[in-house]
């Protein structure tokens, strides 16, 4: 199913999502509180509210924002000597809803290369990633503290490589079916801003949003499911590593399932066409 949304507009509905979960925990200890209150500003990316998300443009930007201009300027704690921040990033990656951030910390470890955007709206999580980035001097990671889908109807089309899904909120029950982040409507928002042949890498061990996510995926023609083997699903890919959720999950003797799609790339434009007015 693909979307109807005119390709120069965000959502008209944004404005009515309504994220349910929690956005804060127990009090911050102080350490993490002065990385919310100092780091934060600095790698959040430059929308900073639903308002903004909302807004037709920001000033000097056009109506949608390319994420390689995050990586632009240094602006982590790794900023300082021998380190100019992110060289112009090879590709952009975006995780969504990425928890305590143990895979988002890691992957941007491992590829120095990329530009990471993760997107959470619990603070606490924030935190928490944001320990981890202050540690490891981590210079190529920005934060969305907020629902991803606000972020996403802001990006430019085709500007992201690989987009996360790890473990998503499961509300199992069908009462809350329309609360689950994987949709028509947010497959269609990610088909958008997602460039022919990059990878939707989910991870699941709810049976019920397997059944879900692979039923709204399966029937979306911009999304291809690439496994061929039974270990393509059972298996965490190689290059991925586990996060809190898998690890409950394994834990509990469950074994999660791990679904990579690629985006199909778009149609080359038909040269061939006759002008109207021939
Ligand atoms: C079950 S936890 C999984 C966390 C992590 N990915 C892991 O595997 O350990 C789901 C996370 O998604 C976040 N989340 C829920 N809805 C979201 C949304 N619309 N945008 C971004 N994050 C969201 C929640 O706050 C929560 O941290």
């Amino acid at each position: 199913m693909t979307g109807s949304r005119s390709p120069s507009s965000p959502t008209p509905h944004a404005a009515r999502r309504i994220l349910y979960g929690r956005r804060k925990g127990r009090p911050l200890r102080p350490s993490r509180k002065h990385l919310v209150q100092d780091l934060l500003p600095r790698i959040s990316v430059p929308l900073e509210s639903r308002d903004d998300a909302m807004a037709p443009a920001l000033p000097g930007t056009g109506p949608f924002l390319d994420p390689a201009r995050f990586f632009d300027s240094p602006a982590s704690a790794a900023d300082g000597p021998g380190n100019a921040g992110l060289a112009p990033c090879r590709e952009v990656w975006l995780e969504v809803g990425f928890g305590a951030g143990e895979h988002l910390a890691a992957q941007a470890e491992s590829h120095a290369d990329i530009g990471f955007i993760g997107c959470e709206p619990f603070l606490n999580g924030v935190a928490a990633l944001l320990a981890r980035i202050d540690a490891r001097r981590l210079s190529n990671v920005r934060i969305y503290n907020d629902d991803a889908r606000f972020l996403i109807d802001r990006l430019a089309a085709g500007t992201l490589a690989r987009v996360f899904i790890l473990f998503p909120d499961p509300w199992p029950k069908a009462r809350h079916a329309r609360r689950r982040f994987i949709a028509a409507d947010t497959l269609d928002a990610l088909a958008r801003v997602m460039a022919d042949g990059a990878e939707l890498r989910i991870a699941t061990d709810d049976p019920v949003y397997l059944r879900w996510a692979l039923a709204a995926l399966v029937a979306h023609e911009e999304f291809c499911w690439i496994a061929e083997k039974a270990a393509d699903w059972r298996d965490r890919p190689a290059d991925q590593p586990a996060t809190r959720y898998e690890e409950k999950a394994r834990a509990k003797g469950v074994s999660p399932v791990f679904l990579v799609f690629e985006r199909r790339p778009r149609p080359a434009p038909d040269i061939l066409q006759r002008p109207q007015n021939t």
